[in-house]
């Protein structure tokens, strides 16, 4: 039987009813963020702008937040009324308030902050000729750009006792050996901040999560790999990266990433935090042995 309101305390079981009553109500809807605001970082393409694109699908506006401004405003363009853009580099902690500001004056609220701007590193593979200023600028991105983003969620979040931080971090944090140093450095310690976020955010009722995606062919993949195979075609770099996977029958792509934000950022993970959740097709949860064939030895 369903006994609702029981509880000694009126008003907690009142809190409790509204609260279930929402979450009941937007998973009948289908509409999961439904009157939710979400700032993106890194939007105007890939990972960031999949995830715009499901997060209007299941109701929220969404401020797309990146460097790019002519490509960032087409993709707000494309996705219509419920997307805004704001010109923000990460590396600038200014730009990073304002667009946290800039939510706020738009729409009152921030309940989710995507911090999922990154860039890749262009460093030669050994330590020993590792160019530290290529090191800072990197960091600067991926964990200063990401540890800001945090930092003014925050700050308009702990007066309202909610929010969702999720981040971008990658396999490459999770194992070493699966890129160069550097970004393999940065992904480490987005996982390292997430959980070192969540210790204290969750005692104002803010969750912080982040996830490690395969690799997938998007912008910055692609220029990778045309610098690492010059004399081929796009078509045969995008196989390339599929063909790394482990998975049979699928490839890792943009959509996987969304719909795993979309879980996080949801009621559906309201007691998920300090979380990485890795979207690998099992590729870092084993490592074959490869001994030979029982045949092949004499
Ligand atoms: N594609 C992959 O294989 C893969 C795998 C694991 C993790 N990631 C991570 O996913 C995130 C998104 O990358 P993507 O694959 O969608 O690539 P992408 O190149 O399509 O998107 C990256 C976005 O970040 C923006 N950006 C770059 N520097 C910025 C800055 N200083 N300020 C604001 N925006 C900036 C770019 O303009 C771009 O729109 C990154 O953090 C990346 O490290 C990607």
């Amino acid at each position: 039987m369903l006994r609702i309101g029981l509880s000694e305390n009126g008003s907690y079981s009142r809190a409790l009813f509204g609260e279930s009553f929402h979450r009941l109500l937007s998973t009948h809807t289908g509409r999961k963020l439904q009157d939710k605001v979400a700032l993106i970082t890194g939007a105007a393409s890939g990972i960031g702008k999949a995830t715009a694109t499901k997060f209007i699908n299941n109701g929220a506006r969404v401020i797309i937040a990146d460097i790019q401004q002519k490509l960032g405003q087409e993709t707000a363009n494309k996705l219509g009324p419920n997307a805004s853009f704001i010109t923000c580099d990460v590396t600038k902690e200014s730009d990073i308030s304002n667009a946290v500001d800039f939510a706020i004056s738009e729409h009152k609220q921030l309940d989710i902050m995507f911090n999922n701007a990154g860039i890749a590193c262009r460093t030669p593979p050994s330590i020993v000729d590792l160019d530290m200023t290529v090191f800072d600028k990197v960091m600067k991105i991926n964990v200063g750009g990401l540890v800001a983003g945090i930092k003014h969620a925050a700050r308009v979040m702990i007066p309202h006792g909610t929010g969702s931080i999720l981040c971008t971090a990658s396999i490459t944090g999770v194992m070493g050996g699966m890129s160069q140093h550097t970004y393999s450095i940065s992904k480490c310690a987005v996982i390292g901040t997430v959980k070192s976020m969540a210790s204290e955010l969750c005692r104002h009722g803010i969750r912080v999560n982040c996830i490690s995606p395969f690799a997938i062919p998007t912008t910055f993949v692609m220029e990778e790999m045309s610098l690492l195979y010059p004399n081929v075609d796009a078509q045969r770099h995008m196989k390339i990266v599929h063909n790394a996977g482990v998975l049979k029958g699928a490839n890792c792509e943009p959509n996987d990433i969304a719909n795993a934000a979309l879980f996080l950022v949801s009621d559906d993970a309201k007691y998920v935090s300090g979380h990485n959740l890795v979207v690998d097709g099992g590729f870092t949860s084993f490592k074959n042995l490869d001994f030979p064939a029982p045949d092949q030895v004499q």
